[in-house]
């Protein structure tokens, strides 16, 4: 039977937070060290960052402990995670702008205003329908600063049936890599994408909605089936 991630629900909220969210994803904290570079590289101090997805504020722990003085609007679904995230960056006090809503109605939210210099969405855009994910980047074209960039760590379709031997390799290798003793086996990895019922887009298609919305846009990092876009909009748009 599949079925969405409940990420209402606080139980579930508090587990992704507490053990799971690198759980199937051994390879998280290069990524998350990736994009913070990517982010760190391009922000003045009074930059500002708008984040799609932001979960339960890791990110934006991150982001505020590496780069000084920027700012993050932090777009969330679920209450729950938001309400960890706010207790998670209360420390950084009004750094981190919290706006509770959808994604895929960008228009409707209360956002701070603009210019942003960057937008990220970090293992969220898959929760959202391919015609949600069109519109969106769209919606990031039109809020970022020209020369501004949105990066997008997301799932790429996985091909894991077809290609058993050489994925179980990797995912063996990657939790070996990082340290991980009693992980995710490669069946039960299996067992669990078979069943979400989530929106994942093959990288190619990803890579030309992103261009189709009018970035320059190139894929800077694949592992498993997880990759980085880097997407810019042209200084002279
Ligand atoms: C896997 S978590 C990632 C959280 C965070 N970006 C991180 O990497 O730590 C996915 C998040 O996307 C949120 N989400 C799902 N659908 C959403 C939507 N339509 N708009 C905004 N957030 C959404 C979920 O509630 C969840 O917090």
């Amino acid at each position: 039977m599949s079925q969405k991630d409940p990420w209402a629900d606080k139980d579930f909220a508090d587990r992704w937070d507490g053990k799971n969210h690198f759980r199937d994803n051994p390879d998280r904290g290069e990524q998350l060290d990736l994009i913070v570079s990517l982010l760190a590289g391009g922000c003045g101090a009074d930059s500002l960052i708008l984040d799609l997805g932001s979960g339960s504020g890791r990110v934006e722990e991150l982001i505020f402990e590496r780069i000084p003085g920027v700012r993050v609007a932090g777009v969330e679904a679920s209450p729950s995670m938001m309400d960890i995230a706010k207790r998670r960056l209360a420390t950084f006090g009004d750094r981190f702008i919290p706006v509770t809503g959808g994604m895929e109605d960008l228009a409707g939210l209360e956002l701070p205003e603009g210019p942003y210099a960057f937008t990220i969405s970090v293992q969220a855009l898959h929760e959202v329908s391919h015609e949600e994910k069109k519109k969106i980047m769209a919606d990031v074209y039109a809020l970022l600063e020209p020369g501004g960039a949105f990066f997008v760590l997301d799932r790429v379709e996985f091909e894991g049936e077809a290609l058993s031997v050489a994925y179980r390799s990797v995912w063996d290798r990657l939790n070996r890599k990082a340290g991980i003793k009693e992980g995710m086996s490669y069946e039960e990895y299996l067992k669990t994408y078979r069943e979400k019922d989530d929106h994942v887009a093959p990288l190619e298609d990803q890579l030309s909605w992103l261009r189709g919305a009018g970035f320059r846009a190139s894929c800077l990092y694949l592992h498993y089936n997880r990759a980085l876009f880097a997407a810019r909009r042209p200084e002279d748009s």
